[in-house]
């Protein structure tokens, strides 16, 4: 579909969010807590309907991966183990004048941005957040908010072996909270200090790990054109050796467009061995597999793909965005895929006269067993379309006088603005048939 605007505006977006219900600043009534943030009754649909549009796709439809909700707060050791406790930190410099802290890497400037001041020494900062277990704050009672859910799904590779019978190749998916005490958060929620990931561990045979690291990269780099990303908007980079994480023998990021300029969705990462060999050694418990048709036993390499909740509801929210023009006027409206708009259906009666709301209601009452579905009566039916379009609902469903005697509705499509008359009688297998396969 031609669209007119290649970029949203982050400030009308910003506006958009806070009107009708998107995300908000946490805390706003306090002066807000830094880069936090909530999201209101239409960004928690959006979201949820991300993360569903996700598990679908790699575990529902799949045969090969099964699914996993492990604790936040995990044993301490885990964190040497996986080499956080030594690697998981960033480079970071203090402005000896007014104190204010960058990442090296991400500087250009030698000079304090701010204030022209000179920096002191780097120095590695740790990104993981610490608290405390129990009623007694010392050192031996410290946790770690987990800064990636991967290491839940390690910890757990026997568990889910012995219990679910799955056989090499397999996966485990898993999404949740993770806490990074970033230095530099921003963005909106690009960049945030409490996030979601959506990450799956691969579990394969060593010698199969190229491929299927290819096998992942396609697909997952598919999911997000699937739901809507535009073409142009999206591309594949892969990792230079020194931009490898501390686990990874080789890794592709899926980047889109942002309006700031090109940022990470997911990346793919080759993991080896790495996490579950160390949790061997780290812990004591054998973590081998026992390949019954090679009869050999072995560490299995994992690959991964792990992206960000945040960042995939964010990239569709903005991909999504267009003014078109609509006569004198312009018309906004957000293209959203239909399976990840917060609202499927808006039942509109014309008007609020007394005679057409039992049929509306009714209408209303019916759809929303099935749909998520909005009943909206306030002010003129043209100004309802506007709201609805808006906020990406595909369709609404406008009750009228003629309703009362023919039984019948109008479906307005958001995108072509093409209107039809069903039957109410056929209204629920009509919205189904048009939310699975299309307008
Ligand atoms: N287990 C591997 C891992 O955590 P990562 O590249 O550090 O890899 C994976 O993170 C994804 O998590 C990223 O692609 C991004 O979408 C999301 N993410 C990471 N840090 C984030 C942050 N501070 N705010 C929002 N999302 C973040």
């Amino acid at each position: 579909m031609a669209r007119t605007l290649q970029f949203a505006d982050m400030d009308k977006m910003l506006s958009l969010s806070k009107r009708r219900g998107f995300m908000f600043q946490s805390s706003e009534i306090y002066g807000g807590l830094g880069s936090t943030y909530d999201y209101g009754p239409l960004g928690v649909e959006l979201k949820r309907n991300v993360k569903e549009a996700w598990w679908t796709s790699v575990v529902t439809e799949r045969d090969d991966v099964v699914g996993l909700d492990s604790a936040i707060l995990m044993h301490p050791k885990i964190w040497e183990a996986s080499g956080h406790v030594e690697n998981f930190s960033d480079p970071l410099v203090e402005c000896k004048s007014c104190n204010r802290r960058y990442r090296e890497d991400q500087l250009e400037a030698t000079k304090c941005p701010e204030c022209d001041g000179e920096f002191g020494d780097p120095r590695r900062f740790n990104l993981m957040f610490r608290t405390f277990m129990g009623p007694v704050e010392d050192t031996s009672h410290e946790l770690f908010l987990r800064p990636e859910t991967a290491q839940g799904i390690f910890v757990n590779f026997t568990n889910v072996v012995n219990s679910s019978r799955k056989k090499l190749p397999f996966g485990i998916a898993q999404i949740g909270k993770a806490f990074r005490n970033e230095i530099t958060p921003g963005n909106f929620t690009f960049r945030t200090r409490e996030f979601e990931q959506m990450e799956v561990e691969f579990f394969v045979k060593p010698g199969d790990d190229e491929e299927w690291l290819n096998n992942w990269v396609t697909s997952r780099f598919q999911w997000y054109l699937k739901y809507g990303i535009r073409e142009g908007n999206l591309r594949l980079r892969r990792h230079d050796g020194d931009e490898l994480a501390h686990y990874a023998k080789d890794t592709y990021d899926i980047e889109y467009r942002f309006p700031w300029g090109w940022g990470e969705l997911e990346g793919i990462a080759n993991r080896t061995n790495f996490d579950l060999g160390r949790h061997s050694e780290a812990s004591g418990t054998d973590l081998t597999y026992f390949d019954e048709e090679s009869k050999e036993r072995y560490i299995p390499y994992v690959i991964e793909p792990s992206g960000g909740v945040d960042r995939a509801t964010l990239a569709f929210w903005l991909d999504a965005y267009d003014e078109e023009p609509d006569g004198d006027n312009s018309r906004t409206v957000l293209h959203l895929n239909r399976h990840l708009s917060p609202i499927s259906i808006a039942v509109l009666p014309l008007s609020r006269n007394e005679r057409l709301t039992p049929t509306a209601r009714h209408v209303y009452d019916t759809l929303r067993k099935t749909f998520s579905t909005q009943y909206d009566d306030a002010q003129s039916i043209g100004r309802r379309y506007r709201r609805q379009d808006e906020i990406g609902t595909p369709y609404c469903v406008t009750v009228d006088f003629d309703s009362l005697e023919d039984h019948s509705v109008t479906i307005r499509e958001r995108d072509s603005m093409h209107q039809d008359r069903v039957e109410i009688a056929n209204l629920v297998n009509i919205m189904r048939d048009r939310l699975d396969h299309g307008w």
